[in-house]
């Protein structure tokens, strides 16, 4: 179970600082499928990050079994984000010079995990494991990218708009990786969009507006292809 109490950060912005983070609180059952919807600059991606404890907080309380993050020292954050955690991002961040198959092994390797094989055939990557990140596809650089977290088995998946950059076909496909993959393996998956239509695929929709919550909406999940694009 995620917590979060009252949540707020701000950036320096002249005289008058910007309030990214306004008064969020919100509860994130384990196992939970979770899309946070809102426009651009909404506050969604420092969401995330706060979250997944990559950025600080001014005040609030976030508590993870328990346990508040924000307290953490460094050290203590590292070992949270290392036991917990995994990331995917619109940008895949893959190391270039690297292979698949060694960029997935990271990601392991992180987690102490030594089972990273299976998921290599599960994102359909079986016989790319040899190439670069630069001669794959879009597509294929983000299920390297979705292999390499799902590698550190962890219990929170973070996904911050992890089709924006891919065209629809190989966006669906994605998705439905990420998707069959949660189901299978029963970690929390929370994801930011700013496509409507990606949110129908969640338990739970929430809705941002100017670094608020502005709803929380359960939902009855729709499948990758019921929805539209
Ligand atoms: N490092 C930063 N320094 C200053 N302002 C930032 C920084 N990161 C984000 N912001 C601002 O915070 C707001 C929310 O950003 P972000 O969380 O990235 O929104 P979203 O992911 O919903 O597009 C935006 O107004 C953005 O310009
Ligand atoms: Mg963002």
């Amino acid at each position: 179970m995620l917590k979060i109490k009252n949540l707020f950060k701000e950036y320096e912005n002249g005289e008058n600082p910007l309030a990214v983070l306004n008064d969020i609180s919100l509860e994130i059952k384990d196992g939970e499928f979770i899309v946070v919807l809102g426009p651009s600059g909404s506050g969604k991606s420092t969401l995330l990050n706060a979250m997944s404890g990559l950025t600080a907080v001014k005040s609030g309380t976030i508590e993870n079994d328990g346990v508040d993050i924000t307290k953490l020292n460094q050290s203590e954050l590292t070992l949270f984000r290392r036991k917990y955690t995994a990331f995917v991002f619109q940008s895949y961040y893959l190391m270039p010079v690297l292979t698949v198959k060694q960029n997935i092994k990271m990601g392991a390797n992180l987690a102490g995990n030594k089972d990273y094989e299976e998921i290599i055939a599960h994102v359909g990557l079986k016989g790319k494991e040899n190439r670069l990140p630069a001669e794959l596809s879009g597509g294929e650089r983000q299920r390297v990218s979705l292999a390499r977290a799902l590698a550190k088995r962890p219990k929170i998946l973070f996904c911050d708009e992890p089709t924006g950059a891919l065209d629809e076909a190989t966006g669906r496909k994605i998705l439905k990786y990420l998707i069959d993959n949660q189901k299978r393996e029963g970690y929390t998956m929370i994801m930011v969009t700013h496509n409507e239509n990606i949110a129908l695929l969640a338990d739970k929709i929430i809705r941002m507006n100017s670094g608020k919550i502005v709803g929380v909406f359960p939902n009855r999940p729709q499948t990758v292809e019921e929805i539209g694009w």
